[in-house]
């Protein structure tokens, strides 16, 4: 047992120095480069062909309405806003959406509803494993790691051959026990922008079938990839044959709202009941960790898909900046061979196959940021910017 004097030496002073953030790190940094031709292509932010993120023109109107309406700011509870979460429904969970098996509510953006996520398994399981792939968005181990989860590899991609390690891939989920989690990536995978085919996501399905696994989704660029439709393919594929369930989604991208942090988390279990005991105890860790989710984002959104004008505004919006990160896309894809892979990707990443040197030196002589493993942003440049970035790169391939 500790002592007093003990206890007291180990002060504030006494915490382990923590290696912060690589995506964090490398906003702060570019922010900090003074050339004014640097081209920020690191973290995974939306810009339009002048280097902009623009609020939508659907958000400000919602804002403008919330502004005027808004009659008190009074609690709402750990769910926040239900209606909020009852209109992602039809949108996330397209022909489920009627499902009472699954059960959602409002959390601080993407990263919110994934902690919940992982919370609500290593409550029910805390010696469940978690099978990640490599690369993954490289806040994902550390969250699982947090809720005390071990995380197990597995092969996902092949940096060299732009291509998904496939069979590695579902060799690994296949040593899988019953009741550890597959994290999956609905679409727009983050970092590599190599999405699982449809005939692929079935055949991750039947593993995790024949596994026991629990498939935990993250889905948080819907409307990205394919269309929006398209891209909640293997959430829905999960729906109709797995009894539980889990979805972590985020408006953050598609509705352009970063700093407001809205998601939403998805639940669903074998029966009503057993979805209701699940939420139970969601309910409880959400009141433990941020007691309710922050409300004006998650307000605005619901305003959006309750108007049917403005849901079809943010429609055309969405379709706007697929549109551009398709055509950038194809764009960097046509001015090379080596970078042709960027063309049949989807989502606002993808990687270079450049070593961390190359990738600095980047950084260094051309103010070109991207993360240390080549992950660039497609969509993170301005029109103008573009060759240039594709000369740098080319260069870099070249040496
Ligand atoms: C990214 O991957 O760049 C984004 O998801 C932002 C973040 O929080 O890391």
């Amino acid at each position: 047992m500790l002592t007093r004097t003990d206890a007291k030496a180990r002060g504030l002073a006494d915490l382990p120095p923590v290696q912060s953030d690589s995506l964090l790190a490398l906003i702060a940094m570019a922010n900090a480069d003074p050339r004014p031709h640097k081209i920020d292509v690191g973290v995974g932010v939306y810009r339009d062909g002048e280097g902009n993120t623009p609020i939508l023109k659907v958000m400000k109107e919602a804002e403008r309405r919330l502004l005027e309406t808004q009659t008190t700011k009074s609690y709402l509870g750990s769910a926040g806003d239900k209606r909020f979460a009852e209109l992602l429904r039809p949108i996330l969970l397209g022909e489920h959406s009627d499902d009472e098996r699954i059960a959602g509510l409002q959390t601080p953006g993407g990263c919110g509803a994934l902690r919940l996520g992982f919370e609500l398994i290593a409550t029910v399981n805390p010696a469940a494993r978690v099978f990640v792939g490599t690369p993954t968005w490289p806040n994902h181990p550390p969250i699982i790691d947090a809720v005390g989860l071990e995380h197990v590899n597995y092969p996902y991609y092949e940096r060299g051959q732009a291509t998904i390690r496939f069979e590695d891939m579902l060799g690994a989920l296949q040593s899988g026990e019953p009741g550890d989690v597959a994290l999956l990536h609905g679409c727009c995978h983050n970092p590599t922008g190599a999405d699982l085919d449809q005939d692929q996501w079935v055949q991750v399905r039947d593993v995790v079938l024949d596994r026991g696994l629990i498939p935990l989704i993250d889905i948080a660029y819907q409307g990205f990839g394919r269309g929006l439709e398209e891209d909640a393919f293997g959430v829905r594929l999960m729906l109709s044959s797995c009894d539980d369930v889990i979805v972590a989604q985020s408006c953050d991208k598609n509705f352009s709202c970063y700093r407001d942090r809205v998601g939403s988390l998805f639940v669903k279990t074998g029966s009503t009941e057993a979805t209701a005991r699940a939420m139970a105890h969601v309910f409880q860790r959400a009141r433990e960790m941020w007691s309710m989710p922050p409300d004006h984002g998650a307000a605005a959104v619901h305003i959006i898909l309750d108007d049917p004008q403005l849901r079809a505004d943010w429609l055309i919006e969405l379709e706007g900046m697929r549109d551009r990160i398709n055509s950038v896309r194809q764009r960097i894809a046509s001015a090379d061979p080596r970078l042709a892979f960027i063309g049949r990707q989807y989502g606002m990443f993808s990687m270079l196959p450049l070593s961390r040197e190359q990738v600095l030196e980047l950084r260094e002589l051309h103010g070109i940021y991207m993360a240390d493993s080549g992950r660039f942003n497609v969509v993170g440049m301005a029109d103008q910017a573009i060759d240039r970035f594709i000369a740098a790169v080319v260069e870099a391939l070249d040496a």
